[in-house]
């Protein structure tokens, strides 16, 4: 493959206000903010706002409000989850009913679009433990109701700024795989819900959003930390990739990692267990680089942001399996500004191939 073709390494396809990727520097700025400004500080719908401004004729004064409504709006849906889908994985389930929302390029839309991933999951979440799904509750923050409608209980109050700071984290990331997706698809003028159905088709990949899943298939068979390194020499010696690790723009640590293991961090203090998966996270995550220096020496990789969702969505008892819902929900706000953002200003995304096939032979 041509330099520059292979996964599009490097190609600059897009121009945005929206979110800047500095791989060299390990930094996430977010429409002029450092990642470390936001995560922890900012709510989701503070983060929702920052990102929509400009990309609709006007906002809701109050979106926790307006996002509570649209939560309402969208439970309806979930009585289309019968056996067929439930036994499907969290995120096929959540895409279908994502679905059955339909296309349009308004505010009320994208809204819905946003509520939707967060009371699907939960839906989901619910379903396949046997549980009838929990309405929404609109007076509450996203964060509060999410952990709410999954539980069919009240979390604390450290669980919710932890959900938080994982939503404000993940909300928008540069041309990433599935926001690219959606911008291809926005371009097309095909509306809103299309542009979102394939962000998270391109987020469910577990080279995207489905790695941290194994992430914890990794820790459970690794044990303890003794067994770290010899657990990740074999998987390497396989040819297995190490989840959690490498990224295509981050030749250094990824700032995403840090912002969520202090959220981690904060949880682990009111349980013992979470400390405990913490230390041997680090365990892992110490022998992973080391072991990778020493296979990979040309190769630059190091921490990327799923090692500690793992960590953090796992002390907040969400199943493996839900994970990349999970990431959907916090992701999908991106997805949206990015559409609105192709839409405004820019044209139909249409490259061209390189033929490298059989030509007809020339009629003798
Ligand atoms: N473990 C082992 N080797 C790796 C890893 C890894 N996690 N990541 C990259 N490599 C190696 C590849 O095997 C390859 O080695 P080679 O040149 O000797 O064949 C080399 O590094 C380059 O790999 P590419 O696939 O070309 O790198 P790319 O930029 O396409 O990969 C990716 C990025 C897909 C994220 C990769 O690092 C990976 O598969 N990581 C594991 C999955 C993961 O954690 N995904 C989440 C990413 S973050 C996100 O999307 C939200």
């Amino acid at each position: 493959m041509s330099e520059g073709l292979d996964g599009l390494e490097g190609v600059v396809a897009a121009e945005t206000v929206l979110s800047d990727v500095d791989g060299a520097a390990g930094q996430l700025l977010i429409r002029g903010h450092h990642l470390d400004e936001l995560a922890g500080v900012w709510t989701y719908e503070d983060v929702i706002g920052l990102l929509w401004s400009g990309f609709f004729p006007s906002l809701p004064a109050d979106l926790t409000g307006a996002l509570g409504l649209a939560r309402q709006a969208v439970f309806s849906e979930v009585a289309a989850l019968d056996a067929g889908l439930v036994a499907r994985t969290p995120v096929e389930a959540a895409r279908a009913l994502l679905a059955r929302l339909g296309d349009g390029d308004d505010l009320d839309l994208a809204l819905r679009l946003v509520a939707a991933p967060a009371v699907f999951t939960a839906a989901v979440i619910r379903a396949q433990a046997g549980r009838e799904p929990v309405p929404p509750d609109p007076t509450l923050g996203h964060a509060a109701d999410i952990l709410r409608m999954t539980r069919g209980e009240a979390a604390s109050d450290a669980e919710v700024a932890a959900l938080d700071a994982y939503l404000v984290t993940v909300a928008d990331h540069g041309l990433n795989a599935s926001t690219f997706a959606a911008r291809v698809v926005a371009s097309t003028r095909a509306g809103l819900g299309s542009a979102v159905l394939a962000g998270l088709s391109a987020l469910k990949g577990p080279l995207h959003g489905g790695a941290p899943g194994p992430v914890i298939e990794m820790l459970d068979q690794i044990e303890t930390p003794a067994k770290a390194r010899a657990w990740l020499e074999a998987a390497l010696a396989r040819g297995d990739r190490l989840m959690g690790f490498g990224h295509r723009v981050y030749r250094v640590r990824d700032p995403r990692a840090d912002a969520l293991k202090r959220a981690v961090r904060t949880l682990g203090k009111q349980s013992e267990s979470n400390l405990g998966r913490l230390a041997l996270a680090e365990a892992v995550e110490a022998a992973a680089l080391a072991v990778l220096r020493e296979r990979k020496p040309n190769r630059s990789l190091d921490t990327n942001v799923e090692l500690y969702t793992a960590l953090l969505l796992e002390a907040l008892a969400f199943p493996p399996a839900a994970f990349t819902c999970v990431f959907a929900i916090g992701r999908v706000a991106g997805w949206i500004a990015h559409a609105r953002e192709q839409v405004a200003g820019g044209r139909l995304v249409r490259p061209q191939s390189r033929y490298v096939g059989p030509r007809p032979r020339a009629a003798a």
